[in-house]
């Protein structure tokens, strides 16, 4: 197999009305071949290592633009209970769903201001409604949850999202989480969220968490044949 550079995402591009692309190999020579033979308005999303200055120059000289810093922590999983059992699944309001996905300001979509941003919260709104729909796990406590999968003796935290503020729930959640990673047989717990969110970074700081691991985020807007 040759490998392509670009991958289709179905569901992106159904919210956003228009072709969105994820760069699966960070070639820019092979990513620019490609984007040569798309016509119309598209959308490419890239994620390369911070550290890899040269790739993400590459990358800038085809038109791609920073818009977040994704940071990965990691936990090692808690072998004591949590003190409260939490809820393994949850149905929301309509207008929870809608508290919880306008919650999310800092994902990279809501940072990109090419992006229309109640398109961005849409995007949220879908990817929650699914995540809790048993696209993953989940943890919740009230209205409040932690979406996760296991894979490869790694719990990954999918989305973390509180609408109670400053009363500690996150911490519940994530102390929640590293006892399940230990139920699962897990040997770590991992998340990533952007640098921007100083505010979860200090929730997964406090859980225990530290980071391992940073990528920065490029997009690429086209709106036209061009
Ligand atoms: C991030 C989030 C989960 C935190 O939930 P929470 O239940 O309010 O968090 P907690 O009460 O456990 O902790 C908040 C801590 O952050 C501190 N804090 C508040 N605002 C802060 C800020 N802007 N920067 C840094 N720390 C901040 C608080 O003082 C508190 O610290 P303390 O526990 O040492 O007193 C919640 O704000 C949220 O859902 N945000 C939107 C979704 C999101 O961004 N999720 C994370 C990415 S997956």
């Amino acid at each position: 197999m040759t490998g392509c550079a670009l991958q289709h995402l179905d569901f992106d591009s159904a919210i956003f009305g228009r072709d969105v692309l994820r760069v699966v190999r960070p070639d820019s020579r092979r990513v620019q071949a490609e984007l040569q033979e798309k016509s119309g308005a598209l959308m490419v999303d890239a994620k390369l290592s911070s550290a890899c200055f040269d790739q993400i120059a590459a990358f800038e000289r085809l038109g791609f633009r920073r818009v977040a810093t994704l940071i990965t922590l990691e936990a090692s999983p808690l072998s004591e209970p949590p003190e409260d059992i939490p809820d393994r699944s949850l149905q929301l309001s309509d207008n929870d769903l809608k508290h919880h996905a306008e919650g999310f300001v800092f994902q990279r979509f809501r940072q990109d201001s090419m992006i229309d941003s109640e398109l961005a919260k849409e995007f949220m709104r879908l990817w929650i409604t699914n995540s809790l729909a048993g696209r993953r796990e989940t943890l919740a406590r009230g209205s409040n949850f932690c979406t996760y999968c296991v894979t490869d003796q790694t719990l990954v935290i999918d989305l973390l999202s509180v609408i109670e503020p400053g009363r500690g729930i996150a911490g519940q959640l994530l102390q929640a989480i590293r006892s399940e990673g230990a139920a699962r047989s897990a040997t770590r717990v991992r998340v990533t969220t952007e640098a921007e969110n100083s505010r979860a970074l200090h929730s997964y700081v406090n859980a225990g968490f530290v980071p391992v691991m940073s990528e920065t985020a490029l997009h690429l807007v086209r709106d036209d044949a061009g």
